[in-house]
Formats: C-alpha cells, sequence, structure tokens
C-alpha cells in the first residue's frame, strides 16, 4: 500500500501516519522529520535546510527530491510506504511520478486531511514533538499519556523551533501558493480523497481506515 497524507502544516499528517503505521505495518516516510535528523546531525544538507526551515520557506527541491529517492530505494519499503509531507510544490510531485514509475511502483492513494488556517494556529501552538521518534502530541487536543514523555517510544516532547507565530504564517503562505495546488494534481489523477480535519483525532483516523478499507 503505496499511500501520501496531504494538508496544510499542522493538519494531522504526522498524527495519522503513527496509525497507519501500527495497522499496515509500512513506513512513514517524513521530510521534515529527515531534514530535522540532518539538522541535529549537522550536515551539509541539514545545514543548508535550517535556514529555510526556520523562515517557514520550503526547502529546495532539488535537496528534496535527492532525499525521497534515497528513502524510497530502501529495502523497507518494498510493502508500501506513508509519504507525508512531500511533494510539496509541482516539481516534486513530477519527480516523484518518474521515480515510481522507474521503480514499477505506483500510488494507491492521497489522503487529504482538510482543516481551516483559523484552527492551525491552536494546533501547531499546543504542539509537543518527540525527540527520538517524531511522535506529536497536542498540550489540550492530544496530550501524551505521561507529562513529557512520548507514548510510542520514551523520548523527550520538545516545542518545535519552527512553531511559532510568525514561522506558521510563512508556512501557511507557502502551502497555500506551492502546496495546495497539487490537489489538482491528484484529483486529476483519480486517486485523491479529503476528510474533514476537524474532527476530533480519534474520529478522523476512523474515516481514515474506513476509506482504505
Ligand atoms: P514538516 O515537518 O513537514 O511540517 P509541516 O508540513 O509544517 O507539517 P507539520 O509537521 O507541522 O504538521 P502535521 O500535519 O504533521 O500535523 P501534526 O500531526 O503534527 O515541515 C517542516 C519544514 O521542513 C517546512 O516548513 C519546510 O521548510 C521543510 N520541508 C519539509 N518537507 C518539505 C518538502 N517536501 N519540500 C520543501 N520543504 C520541506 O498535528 C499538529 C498538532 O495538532 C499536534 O499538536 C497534534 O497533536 C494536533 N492534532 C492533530 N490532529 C488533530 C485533530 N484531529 N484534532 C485536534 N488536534 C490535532
Amino acid at each position: 500500500m503505496n499511500l501520501m497524507l496531504f494538508g496544510a502544516p499542522g493538519a494531522g499528517k504526522g498524527t495519522q501516519a503513527k496509525y497507519l503505521i501500527e495497522r499496515y505495518n509500512i513506513p512513514q516516510i517524513a521530510t521534515g522529520d529527515i531534514l530535522r535528523a540532518a539538522i541535529v546531525n549537522k550536515t551539509a544538507m541539514g545545514m543548508e535546510a535550517k535556514e529555510y526551515m526556520d523562515a517557514g520557506k520550503l526547502v529546495p527541491d532539488s535537496t528534496i527530491i535527492g532525499i525521497i529517492q534515497d528513502r524510497l530505494a530502501q529495502s523497507d519499503c518494498k510493502e508500501g510506504f506513508i509519504l507525508d509531507g512531500f511533494p510539496r510544490t509541482l516539481a516534486q510531485a513530477q519527480a516523484l511520478d518518474f521515480l515510481m514509475e522507474k521503480m514499477g511502483i505506483k500510488l494507491d492513494k492521497v489522503i487529504s486531511l482538510n482543516v481551516p488556517d483559523e484552527l492551525i494556529v491552536g494546533r501547531i501552538s499546543g504542539r509537543r514533538v518527540c525527540v527520538k521518534c517524531g511522535a506529536s502530541f497536542h498540550v489540550e487536543f492530544n496530550p501524551e499519556k505521561v507529562e513529557g514523555v512520548c507514548d510510542y517510544c520514551d523520548g523527550e516532547l520538545i516545542v518545535r523551533k519552527d512553531d511559532n507565530a510568525q514561522t506558521v504564517k510563512s508556512r501557511l503562505e507557502a502551502y497555500h501558493a506551492q502546496t495546495a495546488p497539487l490537489l489538482d494534481f491528484y484529483s486529476d489523477k483519480g486517486i485523491l480523497s479529503t476528510l474533514d480535519g476537524t474532527k476530533d483525532v480519534a474520529a478522523v483516523t476512523s474515516d481514515m481506515f474506513a476509506l482504505l478499507a
């Protein structure tokens, strides 16, 4: 099962990806998590990406496409994968088509989580993420079981550096200008399904599983 979770920053892609991993036993490929790991490891790619991420701008396509090319070639993607936060531009979507065609695979479904901008700021300002596995929680809407500790791997929960009001504004602008137009791209392919992402976490998960059944 080759899936894509699509939506604005804070729409709940990472949150729902964890439930898909549990159910289908396929890996999540989150370009944001891969970039953050590169920053922690102080790689050249990480250092280049950091400037863009801190400003809420998209990292250049060439960097992102290289990441995806390497990641899809890994053996754990053979039975399927969940793309989270990729693609974000038409050039990335076209590169993904090209790569998948070369690999002889196709996308089964693109699941778009629809959440209006007004709700995004509240979600992002209350978000806590795991430093080890990248899982997302929310102080009010999706709290962890033990305060400050990840439910999945016991990692420490922190506030992401780009989760501030100014950066969220830039990220939303980038989403509407460069990423949202891809909805038509996938709708034209007949693989797009849109879910109401404003429901609570469990209700969105249940709608998503019903869609994939
Ligand atoms: P990335 O890490 O991908 O961030 P993002 O797209 O901004 O998405 P988020 O991780 O913020 O949101 P999410 O949808 O996963 O929401 P979550 O589940 O955490 O990218 C960061 C940066 O990296 C980008 O700005 C860019 O610079 C760069 N980058 C990454 N990929 C790139 C690419 N392909 N091209 C170029 N640049 C790239 O949920 C959010 C909060 O809401 C949490 O607190 C959660 O608990 C809560 N929540 C979730 N669901 C619900 C619900 N149903 N009800 C109430 N609360 C909920």
